[in-house]
């Protein structure tokens, strides 16, 4: 979190329409950060975030409110959860209590209750500590009870948040687990419950892998590898900011064993031997040795929702960073989410790894998807193959399966300029086995020194074919490659004349096998 709010737009900033996302989440007037008790219930997907009701930079911290039903179309409801004299409403989750375990519900009627963070105000009684707090709510997530006996869980720690809380079920018991952080010192630290409301102390993990910034927002579930139910992980989600693998702020990962108490990572989840920090040099070539949810610059304080349907496991993360979030060129509002991204484990050596992609099921059939294109196989040299041009109503899902061959580069070229001086370069180079994404020249980039970049994931072909999924949604462009083993967000802010899309091949053929693009509004 960054304390910096001095970049306010002054009231009379015009509204920047032609960056508004047609399929991310943005508060209609306001600022938003984290997502905050993401939860399944009645239906709805509720999506509860950090939200500034009375402004468009981060402050007033408070739980904003909206619902989906497909995780693409969203509404934006009255702030759930609101700051007071006493406390802002730091980041936090929500479950379903089933059981009615905290008795705030019915056998019957079960409550959602939200795990908060309340950053306690000077003059408060617990002044200068974050400690964690409950809400709950009866009828189904639109009205919000603060709980009287809060704090539930204070260890007197001034960094202590971000409770992610779920239900336990093994040889030790069934009960509630909360993964929550001592942000500063890269801890994260594990509590159980029967109720929700007292809390006794399991363990600790950490510092581990990328342990340069403050610790935030982490989450704890288990995972089938390669969809086995015989063959359970645990993935530990930890954010990390500053000192995240693109700059700034980003998530990392492990993965593991969890037996109700502690966690253990596999040996292969770790860039380092256990007790060894692997970044005591900051090493770039260490960071990258860890496990990223995304290469890019912008996707922070990934979580998963609660009680989702069919085992699922969605995560949303927030489409920023905190090097420049106070500061990106929008107005009203400010900020947006990630889409929603399905987890899955797939075996890899003696762990797995995560892969990701986004949820775009309840697009198909809508009458906002357009296919407007539909091409290959054909061969790729000297001249560039021309997309459809981004429209104003529409965001663009680009897919492509592509063998490189014997070109030295193989580009999309998006929301470029007909001149194309300007414009984001997505690029896979076979000689370094690297997928970059380069939005230096993507529009206005100069609203912080920091937002030019580029940004390289490590990308090895299986059996020579790359496999792009690209959603490019007017100010951002989110790459799922290799059926999202590796994935890259970055936010852009083309200006206007930008609509165009082009693939190019350098220095030798490549052979594309398939191009597809899809409209979605
Ligand atoms: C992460 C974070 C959390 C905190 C919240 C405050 O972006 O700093 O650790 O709870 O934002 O808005």
């Amino acid at each position: 979190m960054s304390s910096s709010v001095d970049a306010a737009l002054p009231e009379t900033a015009p509204a920047t329409t032609g960056w508004r996302p047609a399929l991310h989440y943005t508060a209609r007037d306001t600022w938003l950060n984290d997502p905050n008790g993401l939860v399944y219930f009645g239906g709805q997907y509720h999506l509860f975030y950090q939200n500034n009701p009375f402004g468009n930079v981060w402050g007033n911290m408070s739980w904003g409110h909206a619902t989906s039903r497909d995780l693409l179309h969203w509404t934006e409801h009255p702030v759930a959860i609101a700051c007071d004299q006493r406390e802002d409403i730091f980041s936090g989750s929500v479950v379903v209590d089933h059981g009615n375990t905290s008795g705030f519900g019915t056998a019957g009627s079960p409550a959602l209750v939200a795990v908060y963070t309340s950053a306690f105000k000077a003059g408060s009684e617990h002044a200068g500590t974050q400690a964690q707090s409950l809400a709950f709510s009866t009828d189904g997530g639109m009205t919000w009870n603060k709980y009287a006996g809060n704090p539930v869980l204070t260890r007197n720690s001034a960094h202590f948040r971000d409770p992610k809380v779920f239900r336990y079920e093994g040889d030790t018991g069934t009960y509630w687990v909360m993964a929550a952080v001592e942000a500063q010192h890269q801890t994260v630290v594990l509590y159980r419950s029967e109720d929700l409301k007292a809390w006794d102390y399991l363990s600790d993990f950490g510092p581990a892998n990328a342990d340069a910034g403050e610790w935030e927002c982490p989450d704890l579930f288990p995972l089938a590898v390669d969809d086995d139910p015989e063959n359970t992980k645990w993935v530990l989600i930890v954010n990390v900011n500053p000192g995240a693998v693109a700059g700034g702020s980003g998530g990392q990962y492990f993965v593991g064993h969890f037996d109700g108490v502690r966690f253990v990572p596999d040996a292969a989840s770790l860039a380092a031997p256990a007790g060894v920090s692997a970044l005591d040099d900051a090493a770039p070539a260490a960071l990258r040795r860890c496990l990223w949810l995304d290469w890019g610059r912008d996707c922070y304080a990934s979580v998963s929702f609660s009680n989702a349907p069919d085992g699922r496991r969605i995560i949303i993360g927030w489409m920023n960073n905190w090097d420049y979030a106070n500061q990106l060129p929008t107005a009203p509002w400010r900020s947006s989410m990630t889409l929603a991204r399905e987890l899955r484990l797939t075996a890899e050596g003696d762990s797995a790894r995560l892969v990701q992609q986004p949820v775009l099921d309840g697009s198909s059939g809508h009458p906002g998807a357009n296919n407007i294109l539909r091409s290959g196989p054909f061969e790729l040299e000297g001249t560039a193959f021309r997309l459809p041009d981004a429209v104003s109503d529409s965001a663009q899902v680009i897919e492509a399966d592509i063998l490189p061959g014997n070109a030295e580069q193989v580009s999309f070229h998006l929301l470029e300029s007909e001149d194309g001086c300007a414009g984001t370069v997505l690029t896979y180079t076979p000689r370094s086995a690297e997928l970059t994404l380069d939005r230096r020249q993507s529009g206005n980039t100069g609203f912080h020194a920091k937002f030019p970049s580029a940004e390289a994931a490590p990308l090895i072909l299986a059996d020579g074919v790359l496999k792009l999924r690209i959603v490019v949604d007017h100010c951002s462009v989110e790459v799922f490659a290799q059926d999202g083993t590796v994935v890259l967000t970055d936010l852009v802010f083309p200006l206007p004349g930008q609509p165009g899309n082009r693939l190019t091949a350098t220095g030798g053929p490549a052979s594309v096998r398939s191009l597809t693009v899809t409209a979605l509004r």
